[in-house]
């Protein structure tokens, strides 16, 4: 592995970050999820995925309960597709983001049609399968960004213009 893939593998720029088990099982409660569409076999979080080959992407969500943790190289791409699955296919989704707010899709996509978002008090530690098979050490990395969930719930979003809801949520 060369030096710059290296780099990119352990900074924050990896797409392989996961979701942390307890912050997952607590949405979960609520949300009962039935697909992961960015994950692969080993670390995806519903037993209805799609991986990278498949491309979540290109795939219908419809009448989906969706649970989201984008790759980071991509996240625009996300959400916009999260917006479109939410107002046009029926789906109900949760995502877990970086708290970037200055971002275009911040602005086009959340601020227009999420119905909450919950910023998360505290930093999550994330663990990655991918380092832990390179180095043989399953570390945990703290976050080097304060965390969201957003949520696109057709219970809300349809007739909803007032902009999303804004509340607190503990790590786990
Ligand atoms: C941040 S990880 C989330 C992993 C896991 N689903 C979780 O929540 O812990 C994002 C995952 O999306 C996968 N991925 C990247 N591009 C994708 C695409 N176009 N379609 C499906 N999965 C993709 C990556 O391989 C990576 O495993």
């Amino acid at each position: 592995m060369d030096t710059q893939t290296q780099k990119v593998m352990f900074s924050s720029k990896s797409n392989e970050w996961e979701t942390p088990q307890d912050l997952f099982d607590k949405l979960n409660k609520e949300y009962n999820f039935t697909l992961d569409p960015c994950a692969t076999d080993a670390n995806t979080t519903c037993s209805k995925h799609y991986t990278v080959e498949d491309n979540g992407l290109s795939k219908s969500w419809a009448n989906e309960r969706v649970f989201i943790n984008p790759p980071y190289s991509e996240i625009g791409s996300w959400v916009k597709k999260a917006s479109e699955e939410y107002l046009h296919n029926g789906a109900v989704i949760v995502m877990l983001i970086p708290a970037r707010t200055d971002t275009k899709y911040w602005h086009d996509y959340i601020m227009k049609y999420a119905s909450t978002i919950y910023f998360i008090k505290g930093r999550l530690k994330f663990k990655n399968k991918v380092i832990a098979d390179y180095t043989g050490k399953a570390d945990v990395s703290p976050a080097p960004f304060p965390s969201v969930i957003v949520i696109f719930d057709m219970g809300l979003g349809l007739t909803w213009s007032g902009g999303p809801s804004v509340k607190s949520m503990a790590r786990e």
